[in-house]
């Protein structure tokens, strides 16, 4: 199969009550582990590029790795790019052949949001590629973190509405008190806001920074309308530690199969539970 546009597999996601994992690729390996989970679990995925990774692997290399992958794969797999920071960089996306772009413009003030994104929408539909937009900037709830701090970070749902209706964004992430890489300690998360949100905005939200919450965590934002789960901490973790392992057994080794291989499986695994935690097994 080509890339499925990423609004097509999260939409239905988002109305049978289930998440797309989305998990972060920057090497051949791991688009193998991320695909053969998938194949495995008969789940929807998406394999998703930094900026950073399109640095280290090269634009060409990441399309055609996964694009590799997604032809010989059975079940749905879109390509997205993962927090776009900048429009050229959405651009070069869409034109070397991703299904789906995240433009991050959180860190800009409200109005400039939403005038960015929607630039970026218009452009990205009329080639058929989806879009995701983000509001709010991602910040941990923890205990350090001043109150006022915490809320001027964390998503205002009113805001999210007004984000949503003005941009014509396919799926929303919102910052609810997940952060990315691993939490000190259990993370405390904004149900309240998370269900406010779903009360005004009637488009998929996104999580991101899913590595190391709980699984309760995850399935309650799911039943709150999270349709898409970013994961790639825990991911990275597997993968290091199996090679880890290997090199300290044997450190002698020096084919490079045998140390990558091992991180291959292990984040393999790694996936497969995320995807039947996520709900989509069986959904493609
Ligand atoms: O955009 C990517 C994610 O939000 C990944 O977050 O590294 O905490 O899993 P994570
Ligand atoms: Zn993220």
């Amino acid at each position: 199969m080509s890339f499925v546009p990423a609004h097509e597999i999260v939409q239905r996601a988002y109305r049978d009550g289930y998440a797309v994992g989305a998990f972060n690729v920057n090497n051949m390996e791991i688009v193998q582990a991320i695909i053969e989970a998938a194949e495995a679990e008969r789940a929807p995925v998406i394999l998703q590029a930094s900026q950073g990774a399109i640095k280290y692997a090269g634009i060409r290399y990441i399309v055609a790795l996964a694009r590799t992958a997604a032809e010989a794969a059975s079940v749905p797999v879109a390509l997205h790019l993962d927090h776009g920071t900048d429009f050229e960089q959405v651009m070069a996306c869409i034109r070397y052949g991703f299904s789906s772009v995240m433009y991050d413009g959180s860190h800009h003030p409200l109005e400039e949001n939403i005038a960015e994104t929607a630039r970026i929408v218009e452009i990205a539909h009329a080639v058929g590629v989806s879009v995701e937009g983000e509001i709010g900037r991602l910040v941990g709830i923890e205990d350090d973190i001043a109150v006022s701090e915490l809320e001027a970070a964390l998503t205002d749902p009113e805001q999210a509405a007004r984000f949503a209706r003005e941009t014509g964004i396919d799926f929303m992430a919102v910052a609810f008190g997940t952060r990315h890489g691993f939490y000190k300690g259990e993370p405390r998360l904004d149900f309240d806001r998370l269900r406010r949100i779903r009360e005004l905005v009637s488009i998929p939200i996104v999580m991101h920074g899913g590595s190391g919450v709980p699984d309760s965590h995850v399935r309650k934002a799911i039943e709150l309308g999270v349709a898409k789960i970013n994961i790639d901490t825990e991911l990275r973790h597997a993968f290091v530690t199996a090679a880890r392992q290997v090199m300290e057994a044997r450190p002698d080794e020096i084919d490079p199969r045998k140390i990558l291989g091992p991180g291959r499986d292990a984040m393999r695994e790694r996936v497969r539970e995320k995807i039947r935690l996520f709900g989509s097994a069986g959904k493609a």
